[in-house]
């Protein structure tokens, strides 16, 4: 049997990774597996109820860093690890690097306490595959520009923005097992063509 997999999604806003998730599940599911796609902050119940806050209130950098290992604790108990257990993948629109880069790269949160939490929520819980959708900052902006009304991160400026972009790209180098990095600078048809490679090799 195939070890069913975990795979995320990362990104700055902006930078297209939800255009593609459709895409994504059709061509997992048409290798024949099950596949939860799921999403942080949120997932679960109460994880959705802790999106909204996180997405709307202003909050110290290191709250705002337990609230998404909270939600993220809830999410791999009820959802994660049973699909895992039952063979299914699990597709997740961010996952704990969004940690690294946000809370970390851009408010400045110490990455050792980012990595405490990471160690008691997840134990040996990592993504086999991370899918890093990567856009020059300008691009994100622009195309943010254009959607709708922005949650509290959608509003920063090119400088926090420019801060995540680092901190995701130091995450891949960090990782390059697990991290493919798309351009995502390109057409769609050219970024749907890079995917499928990606996820030819899982
Ligand atoms: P996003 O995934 O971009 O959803 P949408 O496409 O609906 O806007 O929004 C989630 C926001 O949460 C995004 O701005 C990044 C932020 N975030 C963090 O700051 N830290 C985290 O650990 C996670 C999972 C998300």
């Amino acid at each position: 049997m195939i070890k069913p997999k975990f795979i995320t999604l990362e990104g700055m806003d902006g930078a297209g990774k939800s255009t593609h998730i459709a895409n994504i599940i059709a061509i997992l599911q048409s290798r024949g597996h099950e596949v939860v796609s799921t999403r942080e902050p949120g997932g679960t119940g109460l994880g959705e109820r802790l999106r909204e806050i996180l997405l709307h209130e202003n909050m110290h950098a290191e709250t705002e860093t337990l609230l998404m290992f909270a939600a993220r604790r809830e999410h791999i108990a009820t959802v994660i690890q049973p699909a895992l257990a039952r063979g299914a993948y699990v597709l997740s629109d961010r996952f704990t690097d969004a940690t690294y880069a946000y809370q970390s790269g851009a408010k400045g949160v110490s990455i050792k306490k980012i990595e405490l939490l990471e160690q008691w929520v997840q134990g040996d819980l990592q993504p086999d595959a991370t899918l890093l959708f990567d856009v020059p900052v300008e691009v994100s902006l622009a195309r943010l520009a254009g959607a709708r009304a922005p949650d509290k991160f959608e509003r920063e400026n090119a400088d926090f923005f420019n801060k995540i972009r680092r901190a995701y790209l130091q995450r891949a180098k960090d990782n390059p097992a697990r991290f493919s990095v798309i351009d995502a600078n390109r057409s769609l048809a050219e970024v749907t063509v890079s995917i499928e490679n990606i996820l030819s090799t899982l």
